[in-house]
């Protein structure tokens, strides 16, 4: 059994990840404030992974728990959208922090250990990492920059076997959108399905045995949102 370490898998895209992860026969570490019911080879580590050094003690944690870690999946995120000068500065740092900081603090206190196991990691980012985003400034920057830090890692770290992935999903069901001022269109071909991310990621695991599948974009047919 392969031992997995997820962020954000209380809800949403994560929750559907921990899903799949577990029916793909891993065993999941995931790392949220909240939970769903606990399910077999499930282990719940409530964590506000905004608390730098609860996290670095909780990674200390499983690190002496297991013997084995092959995958990070870094998928915790959050989004404040509007005029970047109505944005709160708190809301900027949070979500700075969230997207961005915290990836790159759980890469580094993994790494030695992945590289160990020959394992991967896994952002989710955003198709927001690849465009123009009014209204979106700040959550297209942190989501540029986590893409930006997943390519240049993976040339980093290429030569000791560690497997590299981005997800891009655009929008996605999800409670993503519960307090912004906009959501999704909900119509089979305007939104995504937190399952068809969890698709995407079982697709990368199945079929990296000797290539690395560096990026994958997710995206409905037609391009729709609603104001609400
Ligand atoms: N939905 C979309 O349209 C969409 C599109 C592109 C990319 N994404 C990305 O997909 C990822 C997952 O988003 P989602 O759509 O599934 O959103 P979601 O339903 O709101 O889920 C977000 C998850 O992140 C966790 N989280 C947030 N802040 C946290 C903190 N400080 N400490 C611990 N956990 C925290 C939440 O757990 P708790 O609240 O329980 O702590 C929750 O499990 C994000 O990185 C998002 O940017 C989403």
């Amino acid at each position: 059994m392969k031992t997995v370490i997820l962020t954000g898998s209380s809800k949403g895209i994560g929750l559907a990840l921990t899903r799949r992860l577990l029916s793909m026969d891993y065993k999941v570490y995931g790392i949220s404030r909240s939970f769903q019911n606990p399910e077999k080879n499930f282990i719940p580590i409530q964590c506000d992974i905004l608390d730098s050094k609860k996290l670095e003690e909780v990674i200390g944690y499983i690190l002496n728990e297991e013997t084995e870690i092959n995958l990070l999946v870094n998928n915790a995120g959050i989004g404040y959208f509007g005029p970047h000068e109505q944005l709160g500065v708190r809301d900027i740092q949070t979500m700075i922090r969230t997207n961005l900081e915290v990836p790159l603090i759980l890469s580094k206190l993994l790494l030695r250990e992945l590289k160990k196991n020959q394992g991967m990691i896994m952002f989710v980012s955003s198709v927001t990492a690849k465009k123009i985003s009014t209204h979106g400034c700040a959550y297209s920057a942190s989501k540029a920059g986590l893409t930006h830090f997943s390519n240049s890692l993976f040339e980093e770290v290429r030569k000791s076997g560690i497997k590299v992935t981005t997800i891009h999903p655009d929008m996605t069901k999800s409670n993503f959108y519960d307090n912004l001022n906009f959501t999704y269109e909900d119509e089979e071909d305007c939104v995504l399905l937190e399952d068809q991310i969890a698709d995407a990621v079982e697709y990368v695991l199945k079929n990296s045995n000797n290539i690395v599948i560096n990026d994958i974009t997710v995206r409905p047919q037609k391009n729709k949102i609603k104001r609400k």
